[in-house]
């Protein structure tokens, strides 16, 4: 179940290299990345429109695509340039392509079948802080994903090394969950307790902190602000002053209807004297997604055996389950309208926390 009229992340930038031809399923659609004679990024249906061969196995010529088998040759908007051998070009020789942005080193798909009626997702943080990000594969499909993300009282259970500290603090942390137009928003906040190691060994706390999470959620994305500050210094609206802060992208793109992509970075704000901050938390998050992949992996392993049972729902499931039910909300518009407004996903996808 994919929400199709919806920008998600297709790749880095830094993934589509000129002259190379990127290949990546999203939506259960092959797709081939690569970059334009004006080193512009461009994506085309990877599927051949002669014979099928993937255009991805082809070569780039000048910013344009030679498939491997015949040699037709497309440019970025899918339509056929060139046949070797043979002088017209039939009128259907073409292949679908995507409309793309390329912003904070991130390049966006616009997945529908309309032209996008909204911008992808601002992401500041990626030039205003410093960051370093990655990509996970996962065994799993973008559900799973989003109900990790959504509900953190995991972190004292599965993340007990570097972010998570002691099971009941986050078991019992305040928690608000808020519905927007399209989003959903949960935040919790934990007083005057140990801080996890991650923070104490970057920021040099002695004494408890207040800890806070803000999670959001829009369909493709989940941008999560989160950190300490000394114990009765936490502010439970707006921004947090000093302490240790950061913010976390996660850009969840389904590959098929059973596995993901999964992009994500850390963003800290500049902390004079502190050389390699952005690797030691990079690192410490690579560790920290790898305990959530492991489980997640597992998790939906187990799940297949079963694909008809039914589970339970939990107090720390509320903004997992308005998020499932964002998602579906939008399928179904789409489908009763095959050319649906965006205009939800652009009000949703305007602001990011
Ligand atoms: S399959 Fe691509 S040119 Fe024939
Ligand atoms: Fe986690």
């Amino acid at each position: 179940m994919f929400v199709r009229n919806n920008w998600y992340v297709g790749a880095w930038s830094s993934e589509v290299v000129w002259g190379k031809l990127l290949a990546r399923r999203i939506l259960d659609t092959p797709i081939v990345f690569f970059r334009d004679q004006n080193n512009a990024a461009a994506a085309l249906h990877d599927q051949c429109c002669h014979r099928g061969l993937p255009l991805s196995m082809g070569r780039i010529e000048a910013g344009a695509v030679r498939c491997g088998y015949h040699g037709m040759k497309y440019d970025r908007s899918g339509l056929c340039i060139e046949i070797p051998g043979q002088a017209t070009i039939p009128k259907k020789a073409c292949v679908k392509s995507w409309p793309l942005v390329e912003q904070h080193g991130l390049v966006w798909i616009w997945c529908g079948d309309t032209a996008p009626e909204c911008s992808p997702p601002d992401y500041p943080w990626h030039g205003d802080w410093l960051w370093k990000g990655g990509l996970f594969h996962y065994e799993a499909p973008q559900e799973l994903i989003n109900d990790n993300l959504l509900d953190l009282s995991h972190l004292g259970y599965v993340h007990v090394q570097t972010i998570g500290g002691d099971p009941n603090t986050h078991m019992n942390a305040e928690m608000r969950t808020t519905r927007g137009d399209g989003s959903v928003t949960v935040e919790r906040f934990m007083r005057s307790v140990n801080p996890p190691p991650t923070h104490m060994r970057l920021n040099g706390y002695e004494n408890p902190v207040d800890r806070w999470q803000r999670i959001r959620f829009i369909p493709g994305l989940i941008t999560i602000y989160s950190g300490s500050v000394p114990a009765g210094t936490l502010r439970t609206e707006g921004n947090q002053a000093g302490g240790f802060q950061q913010r976390v992208f996660n850009a969840i793109t389904p590959e098929t209807a059973h596995t993901s992509h999964y992009f994500w970075s850390v963003a800290h704000e500049a902390v004079p004297n502190s050389p390699g901050m952005t690797d030691s938390l990079h690192a410490d998050t690579i560790t920290t997604f790898e305990e959530d992949r492991v489980v997640i992996n597992a998790q939906y392993k187990r799940m297949r055996e079963t694909p008809d049972k039914r589970w339970i729902d939990l107090g720390i499931d509320a903004g997992a389950i308005q998020a499932r039910r964002i998602i579906r909300e939008r399928v179904a518009a789409e489908q009763a309208a095959p050319m649906p407004s965006a205009a939800s996903a652009a009000s949703a996808s305007a602001e990011v926390s």
